[in-house]
């Protein structure tokens, strides 16, 4: 069943009392301001996890996930979280292969093939990044390049193991650039991403498939964006560190 969901990615960003307070803000906000069936979930930094759970517990729609975990079960690995630690205090989802990550840790598309496989494997739910740089954007071959993105690190699964994953299309290019893909870019890219995934699973499991937009994704574009036919909600970066702005957006995923 494809699922409409606002995903905050907090970055590395607030402190322990903004985060309290930011959760706090947002979850009062969904619950008396947001109508429907749009799942909001909270990627913060993994210090605030365990404590912000009894926060989002109010409202049955709002869960957290994480911003990245390891590719291994456990071991030598010096300050790195496993998926079972993850599994353990029960957050559900974990962003995976965030273009931030294969910049500036090297991740690889095997690397990130294994980590949504031991996410899988512990009953996470991964939210996969893909998306080209600018100058593939200007080569014109991004639609061939983010393919080949979900390709190695997504068609080695199972059809039901797919249906678990939740694709982030983030045009490089567009994250905390304050330059958004159009929605014309962004629905084309949507629709070629579900047709890939069609001519691997089938129609049914494409159809079911929530794919989101992330790159710089703001309260004045989010209508025109989600109103997409292949857009099913956003990886909200910057705007979801502002409660307001960021309970505007899911209000236009309604
Ligand atoms: O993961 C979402 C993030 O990369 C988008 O960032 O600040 O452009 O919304 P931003």
């Amino acid at each position: 069943m494809r699922k409409k969901i606002v995903a905050g990615n907090w970055k590395m960003n607030k402190s322990l009392e903004e985060a309290l307070s930011l959760t706090s803000e947002v979850v009062n906000m969904v619950r008396d301001e947001v109508r429907g069936d749009v799942e909001v979930v909270l990627c913060t930094p993994y210090i605030y996890l365990p404590v912000l759970q009894k926060y989002v517990q109010e409202v049955d729609r709002i869960s957290l996930g994480a911003q990245n975990c390891h590719h291994k079960a456990s071991g030598a690995f010096t300050g790195e979280i496993s998926a079972s630690m993850l599994s353990a205090i029960e957050v559900p989802y974990v962003i995976i292969g965030h273009s931030e990550r294969r910049q500036y840790f090297g991740e690889t598309d095997a690397l990130i093939a294994q980590k949504v496989k031991i996410a899988l494997e512990n009953g996470l739910k991964p939210i996969f990044c893909c998306g080209e740089l600018l100058e593939q954007r200007q080569n014109e071959d991004f639609i061939a390049i983010v393919k080949d993105q979900i390709t190695a690190a997504l068609f080695d699964l199972s059809a039901e193991d797919f249906g678990k994953v939740v694709i982030a299309y983030e045009p490089v290019w567009a994250i905390g650039t304050g330059l958004t893909a159009s929605s014309a870019q962004a629905q084309e890219m949507h629709a070629a991403l579900r047709a890939h995934v069609a001519e691997k699973f089938g129609a049914q499991v494409a159809d079911d498939t929530t794919i989101l937009y992330g790159g710089s994704c703001n309260e004045k574009n989010a209508d025109e964006l989600f109103a997409c036919p292949d857009v099913d909600g956003g990886l909200i970066g910057g705007a979801s560190l502002k409660s307001r702005e960021f309970t505007n957006i899911i209000k236009s995923r309604m």
